[in-house]
């Protein structure tokens, strides 16, 4: 198949919205950019059309897939229920980078859903992403536009990296502006509990929630068998080829530490102005203190090491407050939680 690359500047384009529209209705698979990552979406409510993305990204069959709507009105068809706190989220944090998981209703596929009585939910502010859901007049099934495993795509060229010659047309947008998918937050707990961090904090929910209780698969590790909440958490993530650990310590022990591996092979992930302790190539992720640009930048980090032939990726480990628990998270994954206390 030949993956048409279409560059989309403003939902003004009326035309070029409308070709990416008519791949959706018609059962085909067409990448789009949100503001998290880059989304593989397909017509959520057509079984076969969704089947084709489990395909293309190698996604294992039982991980279900984030519903993507425009406006509140799609909600109720889609939904059994929407209790307060799913308002409550919808009003402070929609259209954004929020995932909210609710009962389905019986129209959402087994594709989708994977066989859960739940499905998640989100409405996306990136304006095509927004302008592609309306042309479209369906709802969007949308995983993360990778290869299953790989690090998330945040620029179309990334997508087209994973998904040239597998899928019908991918919507250039532009980089995307966040750099980490969305939270995810379940109201089909006991209490509201995040399942995965993202976009929208932890401390930003309990604003709007009161009590949030974090799943332990967020920075832990499942034990083998374990049973997780959320089926994604208990797969290998968003790794480069190249081996990656995160390193806790000062910047002299991580210094010294990264002594030990052979230069020209491993890359430094670290904080603005600590690169010049390094003999090693180098990418800084923004200042210690600034997650939002972390969060920006680690997926496309540690797509490079891999374009750029590394074989160990070494990163200066960042905080747990704010978006800096979402890229930790990713970061956990990435080094199948390799974590080297230097100090
Ligand atoms: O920012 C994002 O969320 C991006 C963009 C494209 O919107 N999408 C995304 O999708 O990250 P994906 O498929 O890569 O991650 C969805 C996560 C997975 O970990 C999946 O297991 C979880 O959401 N999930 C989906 N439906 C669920 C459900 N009913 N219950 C629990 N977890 C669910
Ligand atoms: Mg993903």
């Amino acid at each position: 198949m030949k993956t048409e690359l279409l560059k989309i500047d403003s939902p003004q384009q009326t035309d070029l919205l409308r070709r990416a529209a008519e791949v959706l209705r018609s059962g085909g698979l067409c990448g789009i950019p949100t503001e998290t990552v880059y989304g593989l979406a397909a017509n959520a409510l057509d079984e076969a059309a969704v089947r084709k993305i489990f395909a293309a990204k190698g996604r294992p069959q039982d991980n279900p897939l984030i519903v993507h709507i425009a406006s509140m009105e799609e909600l109720p068809a889609l939904v059994k229920e929407i209790p307060p706190e799913a308002k409550a989220l919808a009003d402070a944090f929609w259209p954004g980078p929020l995932t909210i998981i609710l009962p389905k209703a019986d129209c959402i596929p087994d594709a989708v859903s994977c066989g859960l009585p739940t499905v998640a939910i989100r409405m996306p502010s990136h304006p095509i992403a927004n302008a592609i859901i309306r042309e479209a007049g369906v709802p969007l099934a949308a995983p993360s536009a990778n290869t299953s495993g790989k690090p998330s795509p945040t620029t179309a060229q990334h997508v087209l990296h994973d998904m040239d010659g597998k899928i019908d047309m991918i919507v250039d947008g532009g980089a995307c502006s966040v750099g980490v998918e969305s939270t995810v937050v379940t109201l089909c707990a006991k209490r509201p509990r995040l399942l995965r961090p993202g976009g929208v904090t932890l401390e930003q929910l309990r604003d709007v929630l009161g009590e949030v209780d974090v799943d332990k698969a967020v920075l832990g590790e499942l034990a083998s068998g374990e049973k997780p909440s959320s089926p994604g958490m208990k797969y290998k993530h968003y790794s480069p080829d190249a081996d990656v650990k995160l390193v806790r310590g000062s910047l002299e022990s991580f210094a010294r530490y990264a002594k030990t591996y052979p230069a020209a092979d491993t890359l430094i992930l670290c904080f603005d102005g600590e690169e010049s302790a390094f003999t090693n190539e180098t990418i800084a992720l923004g200042s210690a203190s600034d997650a939002k640009t972390h969060a920006q930048r680690i997926f496309r980090a540690l797509r490079d090491a891999d374009e750029r032939g590394f074989r160990n990726v070494l990163v200066h480990c960042p905080d747990d407050r704010g978006v800096d628990l979402a890229v930790l998270n990713r970061l956990l994954r990435a080094a199948a939680f390799q974590i080297v206390e230097t100090e």
